[in-house]
């Protein structure tokens, strides 16, 4: 078969004959790949900078996919993290982490959307107790993940949704999504912690996909302006897009019912995530989450590592 393969983490991966893989185990099955998201965490698998990457090269990147078996059966997997990836032709799919979806589901939407989506999804649903009327600050609400943080929390049931980011022109796109308000991240950090506080003072949740320097920031500035600082604030750290660490003093966690806590796989039991799946992927396809894939053929691989894409659109990669 044919499939991305990195051979250097200098380089990105090229299309390349690449042995088959093979089930090994009565939950494996093989599947012809139709289509595979070209994720964030994808890309720092692919250049050797993830956490639970141990160099090994050659390597298939590719963290989930649609597939079909040869039954016809249509499935939405996550590869296990010691499996070849996705980005190939076909794939070794562990029936314990697939769904099955609907004939006539759109394969280039779920994958496109699926990975960013369920990261709000599984937090707002597995990490905290989210009720219908609360009120959610998404950090980093320019990006895939973001934006679809925007809707499901709104679909979920949220009263008030602040987005905040650096890019105006991606955030103004937000008010189309179900913002109710909007805060930029660029500028005087005063003025920024100024807005933030203004804008997300009593929030319950925050969904933070930047961490780094616009974290350290805003926690202090939304805690700082709560109208009752017993009231609980849930912190959720899905991604570091901005810095892998944090300056918190200590006062922060004093002052406030502030806690802190991440989302992701090992934080919910892969089987809580897998639960979750069915009904985004029925939100995906039935077109009520704004999805913009980016399709390429994988024989473009390298093309598509270098294609800048525009607000909320994310590559896919077809076989
Ligand atoms: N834990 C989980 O379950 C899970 C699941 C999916 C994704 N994630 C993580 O979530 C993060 C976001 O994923 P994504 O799919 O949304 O990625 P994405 O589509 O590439 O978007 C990333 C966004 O981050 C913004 N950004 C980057 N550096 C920034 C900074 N210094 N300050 C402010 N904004 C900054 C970018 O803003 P500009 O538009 O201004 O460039 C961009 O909009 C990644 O870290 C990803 O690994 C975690």
């Amino acid at each position: 078969m044919h499939a991305a393969v990195v051979r250097s983490f200098d380089a990105p991966p090229r299309f390349e004959e690449f042995p088959t893989p093979q089930p090994s185990t009565a939950n494996e099955v093989l599947v012809d790949v139709i289509a595979v998201g070209l994720h964030p965490r994808v890309r720092s698998a692919a250049d050797g900078t993830h956490y639970t990457s141990d160099g090994t090269l050659p390597m298939v990147p590719g963290v989930d996919a649609v597939g079909r078996t040869a039954h016809g059966e249509l499935l939405y997997f996550v590869a296990d993290d010691d499996a070849p990836g996705t980005m190939a032709e076909q794939a070794v799919v562990d029936r314990r982490r697939a769904i099955t979806l609907p004939e006539g589901t759109d394969p280039i939407a779920v994958a496109a959307a699926m990975n960013p989506g369920m990261s709000s999804w599984v937090a707002l649903r597995r990490r905290v107790a989210f009720q219908p009327g609360g009120s959610v600050l998404v950090m980093g609400a320019t990006g895939n993940a973001g934006q679809l943080a925007v809707q499901i929390a709104k679909y979920l049931g949220a009263s008030h949704v602040i987005g905040a980011g650096r890019d105006p022109h991606r955030l103004d796109l937000l008010k189309s999504l179900g913002a109710d308000d909007l805060v930029g991240l660029d500028g005087d950090a005063d003025a920024v912690a100024e807005r933030l506080g203004r804008a997300a003072a009593d929030v319950d949740v925050v969904i933070d996909y930047l961490w780094g320097k616009p974290t350290e920031l805003a926690m202090p500035a939304v805690l700082k302006a709560r109208t009752d600082r017993s009231k609980a604030l849930n912190w959720i750290q899905i991604g570091s897009m901005a810095g892998l660490e944090i300056t918190l003093p200590s006062y922060v966690l004093r002052a406030a019912n502030l806690t802190i806590m991440g989302s992701g796989q090992g934080s919910v039991t892969a089987a809580g995530i897998l639960a979750e799946l069915p009904s985004l992927s029925e939100e995906i396809a039935s077109g009520s989450l704004a999805v913009d894939p980016l399709p390429i053929p994988l024989s473009q691989v390298e093309r598509a590592w270098s294609t800048p894409t525009g607000p909320g659109q994310r590559i896919v990669l077809t076989p």
